[in-house]
Protein backbone atom coordinates (compact mmCIF):
# COMPACT_ATOMS: atom_id res chain seq x y z
CA UNK A 1 0.00 0.00 0.00
CA UNK A 2 0.94 3.45 -0.81
CA UNK A 3 1.20 6.05 1.79
CA UNK A 4 1.40 9.71 1.40
CA UNK A 5 5.02 11.45 1.68
CA UNK A 6 5.48 14.91 2.27
CA UNK A 7 6.58 15.11 -1.38
CA UNK A 8 3.59 13.66 -3.33
CA UNK A 9 0.39 12.48 -2.44
CA UNK A 10 -0.78 8.79 -2.80
CA UNK A 11 -3.57 8.60 -5.47
CA UNK A 12 -5.90 7.19 -2.74
CA UNK A 13 -5.78 10.27 -1.22
CA UNK A 14 -6.32 12.30 -4.47
CA UNK A 15 -9.26 10.15 -5.70
CA UNK A 16 -10.96 10.51 -2.09
CA UNK A 17 -10.23 13.84 -1.79
CA UNK A 18 -11.69 14.82 -5.25
CA UNK A 19 -14.90 12.42 -5.56
CA UNK A 20 -15.82 13.56 -2.51
CA UNK A 21 -15.28 16.96 -2.38
CA UNK A 22 -16.63 17.48 -6.19
CA UNK A 23 -19.42 15.82 -5.61
CA UNK A 24 -20.28 17.42 -1.51
CA UNK A 25 -19.94 20.73 -3.56
CA UNK A 26 -22.93 19.34 -6.32
CA UNK A 27 -24.80 18.57 -3.42
CA UNK A 28 -24.79 21.49 -1.21
CA UNK A 29 -25.49 23.63 -4.21
CA UNK A 30 -28.11 21.27 -5.64
CA UNK A 31 -29.10 21.12 -1.82
CA UNK A 32 -29.93 24.76 -1.40
CA UNK A 33 -31.64 25.30 -4.50
CA UNK A 34 -34.11 22.40 -4.87
CA UNK A 35 -35.47 23.08 -1.05
CA UNK A 36 -35.56 26.73 -1.81
CA UNK A 37 -37.47 26.22 -4.84
CA UNK A 38 -39.20 23.02 -3.91
CA UNK A 39 -37.57 21.46 -7.10
CA UNK A 40 -39.10 17.80 -6.25
CA UNK A 41 -37.57 16.54 -9.59
CA UNK A 42 -34.59 16.72 -7.68
CA UNK A 43 -34.86 15.21 -4.51
CA UNK A 44 -34.23 11.22 -5.66
CA UNK A 45 -30.65 12.33 -7.28
CA UNK A 46 -29.71 14.40 -4.15
CA UNK A 47 -30.44 10.80 -2.31
CA UNK A 48 -28.40 8.93 -4.51
CA UNK A 49 -25.56 10.55 -4.64
CA UNK A 50 -25.45 11.70 -1.16
CA UNK A 51 -25.92 7.97 0.04
CA UNK A 52 -23.02 7.00 -2.85
CA UNK A 53 -20.53 10.04 -1.04
CA UNK A 54 -21.45 8.50 2.53
CA UNK A 55 -19.45 5.36 1.34
CA UNK A 56 -16.90 7.14 0.20
CA UNK A 57 -16.56 9.45 3.25
CA UNK A 58 -16.07 6.56 5.84
CA UNK A 59 -13.57 4.98 3.14
CA UNK A 60 -12.12 8.40 3.35
CA UNK A 61 -11.68 8.83 7.27
CA UNK A 62 -10.81 5.26 7.49
CA UNK A 63 -7.55 6.30 5.04
CA UNK A 64 -7.26 9.65 6.95
CA UNK A 65 -6.92 7.28 10.59
CA UNK A 66 -4.44 4.86 8.66
CA UNK A 67 -1.75 7.45 6.13
CA UNK A 68 -1.99 10.53 9.03
CA UNK A 69 -2.97 13.86 7.97
CA UNK A 70 -0.38 15.60 5.55
CA UNK A 71 2.41 17.30 5.99
CA UNK A 72 2.47 21.41 5.66
CA UNK A 73 4.26 22.76 3.01
CA UNK A 74 5.44 26.30 3.37
CA UNK A 75 5.38 28.47 6.69
CA UNK A 76 2.44 29.04 8.20
CA UNK A 77 1.15 31.60 10.52
CA UNK A 78 0.40 29.53 13.83
CA UNK A 79 -3.43 31.06 13.65
CA UNK A 80 -3.23 29.98 9.83
CA UNK A 81 -2.04 26.55 10.45
CA UNK A 82 -5.42 26.40 13.22
CA UNK A 83 -7.72 27.90 11.29
CA UNK A 84 -6.55 25.36 8.24
CA UNK A 85 -6.57 22.31 10.33
CA UNK A 86 -10.49 23.25 12.26
CA UNK A 87 -11.58 23.64 9.09
CA UNK A 88 -10.32 20.16 7.82
CA UNK A 89 -12.00 18.78 10.65
CA UNK A 90 -15.12 20.47 9.77
CA UNK A 91 -15.08 19.48 6.06
CA UNK A 92 -14.45 15.89 7.44
CA UNK A 93 -17.14 15.29 9.76
CA UNK A 94 -19.41 17.37 7.59
CA UNK A 95 -19.05 14.50 4.78
CA UNK A 96 -20.72 12.26 7.44
CA UNK A 97 -22.97 14.37 9.44
CA UNK A 98 -24.63 15.27 5.93
CA UNK A 99 -25.66 12.09 4.24
CA UNK A 100 -26.33 10.66 8.00
CA UNK A 101 -29.13 13.26 8.56
CA UNK A 102 -30.34 13.51 4.99
CA UNK A 103 -31.40 9.65 5.58
CA UNK A 104 -32.56 10.07 9.12
CA UNK A 105 -34.93 13.14 7.75
CA UNK A 106 -36.43 10.97 4.53
CA UNK A 107 -36.70 7.92 6.65
CA UNK A 108 -38.13 9.22 9.35
CA UNK A 109 -39.83 11.68 7.67
CA UNK A 110 -42.01 8.75 5.91
CA UNK A 111 -40.12 9.44 2.71
CA UNK A 112 -38.45 6.16 2.50
CA UNK A 113 -35.10 6.28 0.83
CA UNK A 114 -33.87 4.76 -2.98
CA UNK A 115 -30.33 4.30 -4.29
CA UNK A 116 -31.28 5.62 -8.13
CA UNK A 117 -34.33 4.18 -8.15
CA UNK A 118 -33.83 1.04 -6.06
CA UNK A 119 -35.86 0.88 -2.63
CA UNK A 120 -33.87 0.79 0.30
CA UNK A 121 -36.65 1.46 2.82
CA UNK A 122 -40.12 1.88 1.64
CA UNK A 123 -42.24 4.78 2.46
CA UNK A 124 -44.85 5.16 4.65
CA UNK A 125 -48.21 6.35 2.37
CA UNK A 126 -51.23 7.96 4.24
CA UNK A 127 -54.34 5.30 2.71
CA UNK A 128 -56.41 8.51 3.72
CA UNK A 129 -54.82 11.23 1.84
CA UNK A 130 -53.18 10.15 -1.55
CA UNK A 131 -50.06 11.43 -2.42
CA UNK A 132 -48.94 12.00 1.13
CA UNK A 133 -46.93 10.18 3.72
CA UNK A 134 -47.47 9.25 7.41
CA UNK A 135 -43.98 9.99 9.46
CA UNK A 136 -42.73 7.34 11.11
CA UNK A 137 -41.12 9.63 13.73
CA UNK A 138 -41.81 13.45 13.20
CA UNK A 139 -39.89 14.87 16.05
CA UNK A 140 -36.74 12.79 14.92
CA UNK A 141 -37.32 13.81 11.20
CA UNK A 142 -37.68 17.66 12.41
CA UNK A 143 -34.40 17.18 14.54
CA UNK A 144 -32.60 15.77 11.62
CA UNK A 145 -34.09 18.47 9.17
CA UNK A 146 -32.29 20.93 11.08
CA UNK A 147 -28.92 19.42 11.91
CA UNK A 148 -29.04 19.11 7.93
CA UNK A 149 -29.45 22.75 7.37
CA UNK A 150 -27.50 23.82 10.05
CA UNK A 151 -24.75 21.46 9.00
CA UNK A 152 -24.84 22.41 5.28
CA UNK A 153 -24.48 25.96 6.08
CA UNK A 154 -21.26 25.64 7.96
CA UNK A 155 -20.15 23.19 5.44
CA UNK A 156 -20.81 25.82 2.51
CA UNK A 157 -18.82 28.33 4.94
CA UNK A 158 -16.05 26.25 5.57
CA UNK A 159 -15.89 24.93 1.60
CA UNK A 160 -15.37 28.88 0.66
CA UNK A 161 -12.41 29.44 3.42
CA UNK A 162 -10.96 25.96 2.24
CA UNK A 163 -10.77 26.69 -1.21
CA UNK A 164 -9.78 30.45 -0.77
CA UNK A 165 -6.69 29.26 1.34
CA UNK A 166 -6.12 26.41 -1.18
CA UNK A 167 -5.61 29.61 -4.17
CA UNK A 168 -4.16 31.71 -1.08
CA UNK A 169 -1.22 28.92 -0.94
CA UNK A 170 -1.07 29.02 -5.01
CA UNK A 171 -1.43 32.72 -5.92
CA UNK A 172 0.34 34.54 -2.95
CA UNK A 173 2.52 32.06 -1.02
CA UNK A 174 3.58 30.24 -4.37
CA UNK A 175 3.80 26.74 -2.52
CA UNK A 176 3.06 23.55 -3.49
CA UNK A 177 -0.18 22.76 -1.94
CA UNK A 178 -2.50 23.14 -4.39
CA UNK A 179 -0.45 20.86 -6.83
CA UNK A 180 0.38 18.30 -4.42
CA UNK A 181 -3.55 17.69 -4.14
CA UNK A 182 -3.68 17.87 -8.00
CA UNK A 183 -1.09 14.87 -7.95
CA UNK A 184 2.01 16.46 -8.31
CA UNK A 185 5.23 15.83 -7.26
CA UNK A 186 6.43 19.29 -4.80
C1 LIG B 1 -23.96 13.71 1.43
C2 LIG B 1 -24.06 14.90 1.28
C3 LIG B 1 -25.27 15.79 1.31
C4 LIG B 1 -25.16 17.14 1.24
C5 LIG B 1 -23.89 17.98 1.12
C6 LIG B 1 -26.53 17.65 1.30
C7 LIG B 1 -26.83 19.01 1.29
C8 LIG B 1 -28.10 19.54 1.39
C9 LIG B 1 -28.41 20.95 1.53
C10 LIG B 1 -27.38 22.08 1.64
C11 LIG B 1 -29.76 21.07 1.55
C12 LIG B 1 -30.58 22.36 1.72
C13 LIG B 1 -30.99 22.44 3.17
C14 LIG B 1 -31.99 23.51 3.42
O1 LIG B 1 -31.89 24.59 2.85
O2 LIG B 1 -32.92 23.24 4.23
C15 LIG B 1 -30.33 19.73 1.42
C16 LIG B 1 -31.67 19.44 1.40
C17 LIG B 1 -32.18 18.14 1.40
N1 LIG B 1 -31.45 16.98 1.49
FE1 LIG B 1 -29.44 16.80 1.44
N2 LIG B 1 -27.42 16.61 1.38
C18 LIG B 1 -26.69 15.44 1.40
C19 LIG B 1 -27.22 14.16 1.50
C20 LIG B 1 -28.56 13.84 1.59
C21 LIG B 1 -29.10 12.51 1.74
C22 LIG B 1 -28.27 11.20 1.82
C23 LIG B 1 -30.45 12.63 1.79
C24 LIG B 1 -31.52 11.57 1.94
C25 LIG B 1 -31.37 10.28 1.80
C26 LIG B 1 -30.77 14.05 1.65
C27 LIG B 1 -32.05 14.59 1.62
C28 LIG B 1 -32.35 15.92 1.50
C29 LIG B 1 -33.71 16.44 1.40
C30 LIG B 1 -35.01 15.61 1.38
C31 LIG B 1 -33.60 17.84 1.34
C32 LIG B 1 -34.74 18.86 1.19
C33 LIG B 1 -35.21 19.36 2.50
C34 LIG B 1 -36.32 20.38 2.32
O3 LIG B 1 -37.15 20.24 1.41
O4 LIG B 1 -36.35 21.33 3.11
N3 LIG B 1 -29.59 14.75 1.55
N4 LIG B 1 -29.29 18.83 1.34
C1 LIG C 1 -12.36 23.36 -5.64
C2 LIG C 1 -12.43 22.81 -4.48
C3 LIG C 1 -11.28 22.35 -3.61
C4 LIG C 1 -9.92 22.62 -3.67
C5 LIG C 1 -9.18 23.51 -4.68
C6 LIG C 1 -9.29 21.90 -2.57
C7 LIG C 1 -7.93 21.90 -2.30
C8 LIG C 1 -7.31 21.22 -1.28
C9 LIG C 1 -5.90 21.19 -1.02
C10 LIG C 1 -4.85 21.93 -1.85
C11 LIG C 1 -5.68 20.40 0.06
C12 LIG C 1 -4.31 20.05 0.70
C13 LIG C 1 -4.11 20.81 1.97
C14 LIG C 1 -2.78 20.46 2.63
O1 LIG C 1 -1.89 19.89 1.97
O2 LIG C 1 -2.63 20.78 3.83
C15 LIG C 1 -6.96 19.93 0.52
C16 LIG C 1 -7.16 19.10 1.60
C17 LIG C 1 -8.39 18.72 2.10
N1 LIG C 1 -9.63 19.01 1.51
FE1 LIG C 1 -9.92 20.10 -0.18
N2 LIG C 1 -10.26 21.24 -1.86
C18 LIG C 1 -11.48 21.49 -2.44
C19 LIG C 1 -12.71 21.02 -2.04
C20 LIG C 1 -12.91 20.29 -0.88
C21 LIG C 1 -14.21 19.90 -0.38
C22 LIG C 1 -15.55 20.28 -1.02
C23 LIG C 1 -14.00 19.17 0.76
C24 LIG C 1 -15.00 18.52 1.68
C25 LIG C 1 -16.24 18.82 1.81
C26 LIG C 1 -12.57 19.12 0.98
C27 LIG C 1 -11.96 18.50 2.06
C28 LIG C 1 -10.60 18.46 2.31
C29 LIG C 1 -9.99 17.80 3.45
C30 LIG C 1 -10.72 17.07 4.58
C31 LIG C 1 -8.61 17.95 3.32
C32 LIG C 1 -7.49 17.41 4.25
C33 LIG C 1 -6.71 16.35 3.57
C34 LIG C 1 -7.53 15.14 3.19
O3 LIG C 1 -8.30 14.64 4.03
O4 LIG C 1 -7.44 14.70 2.04
N3 LIG C 1 -11.93 19.80 -0.03
N4 LIG C 1 -7.96 20.43 -0.32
Amino acid sequence: MTFDTEAKFSRKTLMLHWVVGITMIVLLASGVYMAENKVFALYGWHKSFGIVVFFFALWRVVWRIRNGWPSTLGDPSKLMHILAKVVHYLLLIGTIIMPLSGFVMSVMGGHGAALFGLELIAANPDPANPGKVIPLNGALAGLAHQVHGLAGDALIIGVLLHVAGAYKHHLIDKDGTLRRMLGQEV
